[in-house]
């Protein structure tokens, strides 16, 4: 286990290109894998949760030449009926490779394929999947608490469903879209607000048409193919986020964040850090695949405010809530978090390790069943924490710790490799110190 410590440093500054999106990345893989071209995907992001879905297209009969780290990856489409799946797939600690792949495997030639993963993967809920899969004809296993591993078997014939999500979640709605697509007839899902539509900008990219009523969409199946053009993959709001963060408490004269995705879906966390006094400069860029892409230019605000984050911001900000905490502990007054519930279901149970890092550093932090509350004083001590093996949660450790009087050590720190395995790197570009 990699123990780092980070230490204070009185300003940040500099450019830092954000690595490529992984929600993006993971979706490229796998439509490209279904579709009906070589589709070169440019920028993909090399990570361990994008690399166990390479593998994944790859061990499914998907021809795969170059690789991500090297800047690009071709992938041979086998058509979106023509994957031959393993025996098993390990999905390691990504959630959305094993509920999206879910989607698509039950569409394919494939009896009994396992899916599993890591400790933390085995720890989060299935059924969301699982059951809308079964009424639409699938045949699927989970463990008995409805977790992984996952028993998928494909090919049966599977007829379109209306579906209404509990809670706004991409990858539960992405799942049933793209087994949409081999259903017969429609198969509607209803959110009870918009999260993240990059699979449905993917799909439309594709050449398959959506249907769109009120708040829902859906697929009309089967559909005859997918044509997905090649592909570049813009920087990660997921991943500027904490030097964002960062940038805001110590950026002097300015952070700049290069080629961010800015999908109005991904961005609530800019609308919150606005509310607590941060100065966010947006500089447009082109779109990339798809998406609305632009600079972000953040320096040190004076004089942060705590904010009330809305239960009908949560899905625009989700994996970046953990962040709120630091700052709320660098502001005066009370932030609250509510309508997050789900972050209990994350990587680690983002409300207990949020809140349980946040204390170690000093912070006057609590859990509410539903989100948190920090209340702030201004700075921030320090001290030690536990990443808990969630990589969101050794980054927040890390910028917290940039920001500290005594620094923070971090335990757990390669779990950054998930998500952003230059954090470091690109940390220390800014003017970071770590040991
Ligand atoms: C993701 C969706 C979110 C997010 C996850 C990535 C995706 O999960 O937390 O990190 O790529 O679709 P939910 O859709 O379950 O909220």
């Amino acid at each position: 286990m990699a123990v780092v410590r980070v230490a204070p440093v009185p300003v940040l500054r500099g450019t830092v290109d954000v690595p490529p999106d992984k929600s993006l990345t993971h979706r490229a893989l796998m439509l490209a894998a279904i579709s009906d071209r070589d589709v070169r995907i440019g920028r993909p992001l090399d990570s361990e949760d994008t690399a166990a879905t390479l593998a994944a297209v790859e061990a499914s009969g998907a021809r795969v030449t170059g690789d991500l780290g090297t800047g690009g990856v071709t992938v041979s489409g086998r058509g979106v009926r023509g994957l031959r799946p393993p025996p098993a797939i390990d999905c390691m600690n990504a959630g959305t490779l094993i509920r999206l792949f879910t989607g698509i495997l039950v569409g394919q030639s494939a009896e009994n394929v396992v899916l599993d993963g890591d400790d933390s993967l085995r720890g989060r809920p299935m059924t969301r999947v699982a059951k809308p899969l079964r009424a639409m004809g699938a045949q699927i296993f989970t463990a008995p608490g409805g977790t992984p591993p996952l028993v998928v078997s494909g090919g049966v014939p599977l007829a379109g469903i209306e579906h209404h999500l509990t809670v706004a979640s991409a990858q539960v709605k992405s799942c049933i879209l793209l087994a949409g697509l081999n259903a017969d007839g429609v198969t509607w899902v209803h959110e009870p607000s918009l999260s993240r539509d990059h699979t449905e900008r993917m799909l439309e990219a594709a050449g398959v048409p959506l249907l769109r009523e009120g708040g829902a969409v859906g697929v009309r199946g089967p559909v005859e193919g997918l044509s997905l053009p090649d592909v570049e993959i813009p920087g990660d709001p997921s991943s500027a986020a904490p030097l964002l963060v960062a940038g805001a408490l110590l950026g002097d004269p300015e952070v700049r964040l290069r080629a961010v995705n800015l999908n109005p879906a991904r961005t609530g966390l800019l609308a919150v850090m606005r509310r607590m006094g941060v100065d966010i400069r947006e500089e447009p860029l082109d779109p990339v695949a798809g998406e609305p892409c632009g600079d972000l230019v953040v320096r040190r605000a004076d004089g942060l405010r705590a904010t009330e984050v809305a239960p009908e911001e949560v899905p625009s900000m989700i994996d970046e809530l953990p962040l709120v905490g630091v700052l709320a502990a660098f502001a005066s007054g009370t932030t609250v978090v509510r309508g997050a519930a789900e972050l209990r279901v994350k990587e680690s149970d983002r409300i207990t390790t949020v809140v349980e890092s946040l204390r170690a550093m000093g912070a006057d932090a609590d859990e509410l069943e539903d989100g948190f509350t920090v209340t702030g004083t201004g700075a921030l001590a320090g001290g030690t924490m536990s990443s808990s093996g969630d990589h969101r949660l050794a980054m927040l450790g890390a910028v917290a710790g940039l920001a500290s009087a005594e620094g923070v050590v971090v335990e757990g720190f390669e779990a950054v490799n998930v998500s952003y395995p230059g954090f470091a790197r690109d940390l220390a570009g800014l003017g970071a110190v770590a040991a």
